[in-house]
């Protein structure tokens, strides 16, 4: 039997208001195992952020069930999808949703000091890894406010990675940032995947993350399509 971390099975998502009804994803289905390392490309308006949306548990799909685990969490209360959503995944936005008066170092640590699980010390060392491994270690005590959009995206990158999430959602993370910082970043995500063993769904227009990525996707006419 696989080991899935994460599956939706016949997803449907509409969105209404009085007039229209938007229908984005139909009868999309997907699986993912512990460890993979999955590109969903598509074009613009597909429902690529939709679909990340309902994985990351931050929106509900009007039709089909969302499993974690192999466990059926359409019915779990917002407590139950705040637990999962802390305690399994990272997220990486396009936007990256830094403080602005914290630094960078202390951007990193907030999650994990929210966490409790680590000393502080222990956690100050990871966060100062994190951001060494993002090219970001010359800028630890620079205010967020005070970096570049491409040096806030590699901080946020780190901060998405420092409770060691088992799964890692990235919606066009590399989608502000130039060719030589993007390439970086993706080789990062590779080394993350391969290191830590960390499963990474991840959205992008980018060929290049695509080719390093073990299952292609491509999101069609509302449903995932494998890609070559
Ligand atoms: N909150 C919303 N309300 C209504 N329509 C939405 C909403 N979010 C997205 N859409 C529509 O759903 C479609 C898919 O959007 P999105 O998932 O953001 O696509 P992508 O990320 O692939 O560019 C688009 O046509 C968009 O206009
Ligand atoms: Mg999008």
């Amino acid at each position: 039997m696989s080991n899935s971390i994460l599956k939706l099975e016949n997803i449907k998502k509409e969105y209404k208001d009085k007039k229209f009804t938007v229908g984005v994803l139909h009868d999309l289905n997907l699986t993912v195992e512990e460890g993979d390392f999955i590109s969903i490309m598509g074009k613009s308006g597909s429902g690529k952020s939709t679909l990340l949306n309902i994985i990351g548990i931050l929106d509900v799909p009007t039709e089909g069930n969302v499993y974690y685990r192999k466990e059926i969490i359409n019915n779990f209360t917002e407590k139950n999808r705040d637990e999962i959503r802390n305690k399994m995944l990272g997220f990486i936005f396009q936007f990256h949703y830094l403080l602005p008066e914290f630094t960078a170092l202390e951007n990193v640590m907030l999650p994990a000091l929210i966490n409790k699980k680590k000393s502080k010390e222990e956690v100050e060392a990871e966060a100062k890894k994190l951001l060494i491994d993002v090219d970001m270690g010359h800028r630890l005590n620079h205010k967020s406010s005070e970096l570049s959009g491409g040096e806030k995206q590699r901080v946020a990158i780190a901060r998405s990675l420092i409770n060691e999430p088992a799964l890692i959602l990235a919606d066009e993370p590399t989608g502000n940032l130039d060719d030589e910082t993007s390439e970086h970043i993706y080789q990062l995500l590779k080394k993350i995947n391969i290191e830590k063993k960390q499963t990474i769904v991840v959205v992008t227009h980018s060929r290049e993350l695509g080719d390093i990525t073990n299952k292609k996707y491509i999101l069609k006419k509302g449903k995932l399509q494998l890609g070559g």
